[in-house]
């Protein structure tokens, strides 16, 4: 019987099935070994090797079940997870089969020693096989009555790629018979022995597909076998077939590795363990070790378990079940089996399980037994698990039980309720919650009826999570009528540039075929909480206004679905509903009807308690500003003030301002967009309610603001009454080589004081205003793009004149601070400079991560996916902060500040301040506070949780 018998896919929700797993036969090619060890390596008994005093007396073997066990749970690193879980099992008294686990000690040692093993482990190995033999009265190698074991590797954490399990182990051509006698079932004694043969003469003797096109050799010959005698199923087999079966497969192995299967039940047990050892040394075991980061050092136990079958007859059964259901943590028992079966029918999916509720009247006693097993186990282990098990004639076994694997919504909660049943504390909670899962408690979500009956067309990558349906459209301007007219718009476009932001904010979701997680798209969305799949298998055609997905086409007009969570893309509507969450945040549910809410709150809520970093939002608007209140932002981290420059009717006069010729009328210009500006300010900090708010003055390059498309310039040329022939002229001066290093951030301001004066002019008007009213302000203003001390000083005398004169006229005083951004590399080397006059640093990581590496995030598409998957980096530097060199210059940064200004405030505002792994290494460092768009603010706030527990435990 195969005791891995079913594996469950717990990636989402709606694509949850309970699949049988692949027949896993990994490959046992290279060794670590110069000269791989074959399948019996030999012991030395002249001790060859030098061996200590100290190895002598170590324990190698343990014994686990049935009245002794020598290792327990703790024993992870010596006993690996599936060897210590079995040695607890027994511990506290849950029925395992005897068996005993060789350390990974013996792992370690086989590496060191040239495939030898210790000198004593010929001893207990031994010791251990006839304590089997005492606790279940059966002798190994027994013709009459066979003891049949099986052995299965075991890493600290499992690990795909090594060799996982030999079953009937101990079988040879007397005792198969002696095995039918006992059993009274020669058909199940030949079916295990030829699944041994074909198991062992795999993993261990090699013989396997020698390239891809070729079947897997044991599965042709019994192909061939069933063609030859007509038998269409495996169960078709009679025992005639199955002998003959037999007498192939050995055949087949000594003509593949020059070797004779092995009857001798010592030799076979030895060749497994070999195979158990050097499968952690081949290729597939290596590569997911880097990947993993795991020592090689660490090494995989040995579990060598006594059978138990669960195909005896309608009494014995096999399956899986988890202590909580993995879809969504409600706690009820969930799994499946299988009556009178071995694991591999599942796998080869000749029948069908049955769901684990059906067993409370097939095996009503069993059924019992496993649900109090569930609740012991839950307690034991304090965490969900996911548990294999056996029935054989009634009596069940427990084969394996491990952490379960889960969704996102599952990990929160079971995490919430665990600990309102008092089995773990609200600090492991926050711990075990996968801080990125929090968003899923905020997404729309398409319906799961629904998602029944659609199949995604195509995928992209989810940018931006979420559900929604909408009506295609190719234009801004077709996204803003869809929403005039009260209907939901989907924005296709090939790539999105600032000049599609009025689009992007008036549609419900927004489709790219260009572009990754880090595209204009994906920022965008990102900050707006819109959904958003980027980078999609489709092809947009504007000039036709079509958008093809595979071989359907849809039209403007026509309806589409997105699921920015999972990036799959439907044609027609598919319906979505916003979460409970957001649904209480905005008035529309009451919070008691939602239990939903009351576990996103109180797990907040415990994070909170325990988080050190502040969190606080990105926003450009009043409306973003009271979202992300509601999420538990404590102000505003980054308020950008060129979005406002697009709004309405604004852009002409901005558009003025960068046109004109003169000083004057460049004034005048900016003179219009004051009223706005300040206007804005106002609102903003009236949400903030005296929460501080960080302002950073204008940033893009001017030609951001202006048309591209002649049309679109004619119109301006109309609009503004200025001849077409200079703006095109104006445009055509603007366009620089490479605007991310050009005329932009400070250096505008500095070329043109007149919009810096304007900007401060409209901040401090707004900030007078509030303190008039009666309000409070805790302003700080942010110059970007600094390189020199000497650019900040430029600005903030500017800064300064102008808050002076406002005051003066006003008659009010209020505090304010002025800071900088640290977003290239000078600035960082030279904090301790800037720090003179910046009373704080925000830490602008995304242009930070684009000067540092020489790399653009718009261009870096092309060649990142390459180096991720080549292993050149091992994460898109624009999702999670590259900690040893973009970090370096933020620690750098950070120190050199604190020398000059010992209480310098230092936060992040770049992207990175949502990303968790990032937010642990701010954490580290030491800043004061991450901010970040909206819906990754509680992500942020129980990353910053987590981050800070880590680090308690360290100290
Ligand atoms: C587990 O075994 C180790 C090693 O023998 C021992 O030090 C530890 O106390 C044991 N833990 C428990 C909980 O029994």
């Amino acid at each position: 019987m195969r005791a891995t018998v079913l594996t469950v896919s717990v990636l989402s929700a709606s694509s949850f099935s309970l699949a049988p797993a692949q027949h896993r036969r990994p490959p046992l090619k290279a060794s670590v070994l110069d000269e791989p060890a074959k399948s019996t390596p030999a012991l030395d008994p002249d001790g060859g090797v030098a061996v200590t005093d100290e190895e002598v007396a170590r324990k190698f073997v343990y014994d686990f079940g049935e009245g002794k066990t020598d290792g327990n749970g703790t024993q992870r690193a010596l006993l690996g997870g599936k060897g210590a879980n079995l040695a607890e099992c027994s511990l506290i008294g849950l029925p395992v089969p005897p068996g005993f686990t060789i350390s990974t000690e013996v792992c370690t040692y086989y590496y060191a020693h040239d495939g030898t093993y210790p000198l004593s482990l010929d001893v207990d190995v031994k010791a251990s096989v006839a304590r089997i033999e005492g606790a279940v009265g059966k002798r190994f190698g027994d013709a009459s009555d066979p003891l049949l074991v099986s052995v299965r590797s075991g890493a600290r954490d499992s690990m795909p790629g090594m060799m996982d399990t030999v079953l009937n182990l101990g079988l040879n051509d007397e005792s198969v018979e002696g095995l039918a006698a006992k059993t009274g079932n020669e058909r199940f004694a030949l079916d295990c022995y030829r699944r041994f043969i074909a198991m062992y003469g795999d993993v261990v003797m090699g013989v396997q597909q020698r390239h891809e096109n070729e079947h897997e050799p044991f599965d042709a010959v019994m192909d061939q076998l069933k063609a030859e005698r007509h038998k269409r199923e495996d169960l078709d087999l009679t025992p005639d077939d199955l002998r003959e079966l037999i007498t192939r497969f050995k055949a087949l192995i000594t003509e593949r590795s020059g070797e004779e299967f092995p009857q001798d039940p010592y030799e076979q047990l030895w060749g497994a363990i070999g195979a158990v050892f050097r499968s952690w040394g081949n290729d597939r075991a290596r590569i997911y070790r880097a990947k993993y980061h795991i020592p090689a050092e660490w090494g995989t136990a040995v579990n060598v378990q006594a059978m138990v079958f669960g195909n005896l007859g309608d009494t014995s059964a096999t399956g899986v079940c988890f202590t909580r259901r993995p879809t969504d943590g409600e706690n009820v028992m969930y799994g499946e089996y299988l009556v009178n079966a071995q694991g591999e029918d599942v796998v080869a999916g000749i029948r069908t399980p049955k769901a684990i509720d059906e067993m409370k009247t097939e095996m009503p006693d069993s059924y019992t037994e496993l649900e109090h097993i569930r609740g012991v186990l839950e307690r034991h282990f304090a965490d969900v698990q996911d548990v294999e098990f056996t029935i054989q004639e009634k009596k069940l076994y427990l084969l394996q039980t491990r952490n379960a694997k889960r969704t996102g919504l599952a990990a929160i909660r079971t995490a919430y309720e665990m600990v309102k049943e008092g089995i773990i504390d609200d600090k492991t909670a926050v711990k075990r919650i996968p801080a990125d899962s929090i968003s899923s408690l905020l997404a729309p979500t398409f319906s799961a009826d629904a998602l029944e009956r659609e199949t995604p067309l195509a995928t992209g990558l989810p940018a931006g999570p979420g559900a929604a349906s909408g009506h295609i459209t190719f234009t801004a301007l077709g996204a803003e009528a869809i929403q005039r007219e009260g209907r939901k718009a989907i924005l296709c476009r090939i790539e999105t540039t600032p000049e599609d932001l009025r689009g992007m904010i008036a549609a419900e979701g927004i489709l790219t075929s260009r572009g990754g997680v880090s595209s204009h798209a994906a920022l965008v969305a990102r900050q707006m909480g819109k959904v958003c799949v980027c980078g999609a298998d489709v092809t947009i055609d504007y000039s036709r206004g079509t958008l093809g997905i595979g071989t359907t086409v849809l039209r403007e007009g026509d309806f589409v679905s997105i699921d920015g969570t999972t990036g799959h893309i439907y044609a027609g509507r598919v319906d979505a509903a916003p979460s409970e969450v957001n649904q209480v945040l905005n008035g529309k549910l009451d919070p008691d009807e939602s239990y939903t809410y009351r576990i996103f709150q109180t797990v907040m809520g415990w994070a909170d308690k325990y988080r050190k970093l502040a969190v606080r939002i990105n926003a450009d608007t009043p409306k973003q500003a009271a979202t992300g209140l509601k999420l538990g932002a404590e102000g505003i981290g980054l308020a950008r003030t060129e979005h406002m420059f697009f709004e309405g009717d604004r852009i002409h006069y901005m558009r003025k301002l960068i046109l004109a010729a003169e000083d004057s009328e460049r004034r005048r210009a900016a003179n219009k967009l004051l009223p706005f500006q300040r206007d804005d300010f106002h609102e903003m900090f009236n949400a903030m309610d005296g929460l501080p708010i960080t302002i950073r003055l204008l940033d893009p390059p001017l030609h951001e603001f202006l048309p591209h498309e002649s049309s679109a310039r004619l119109a301006l040329a109309d609009k503004i009454s200025v001849p077409f022939e200079k703006i095109t002229e104006r445009v055509a001066a603007l366009q620089e080589m490479n605007p991310m290093l050009g005329h932009r951030g400070c250096r505008l301001a500095i070329s043109f004081p007149e919009i810096a004066e304007m900007q401060a002019r409209a901040i401090f008007e707004a900030a007078a205003q509030v303190v008039a009213e009666g309000g409070q302000v805790a302003l700080e203003i942010m110059v970007p793009f600094v390189g020199f001390k000497a650019e900040l000083d430029n600005q903030v005398n500017t800064l300064h004149e102008v808050a002076r004169e406002v005051m003066a006229y006003r008659k009010v005083s209020f505090e304010y601070k002025v800071g900088t951004m640290i977003e290239l590399p000078r600035a960082a080397l030279t904090a301790d400079d800037i720090a003179h006059t910046a009373e704080f640093f925000s830490f602008g990581t995304n242009d930070l991560t684009q000067c540092t590496m020489g790399m653009s995030r718009d261009d870096s598409g092309a060649f990142l996916p390459t180096y991720t998957a080549k292993e050149i980096i091992s994460q898109n530097p624009f999702a999670s902060i590259d900690q040893v060199g973009v970090g370096q210059l933020v620690q750098i940064a950070c120190d050199k500040g604190a020398t000059v200004r010992p209480d310098i405030k230092l936060g992040v505002c770049g992207e990175h301040g949502g990303d968790p792994k990032s937010i642990e290494f701010f954490h580290r460092v030491g800043l004061n506070y991450v901010s970040c768009s909206a819906p990754r603010i509680p992500v942020a706030r129980l990353a910053a949780a987590q981050a800070a527990l880590a680090d308690e435990e360290r100290h």
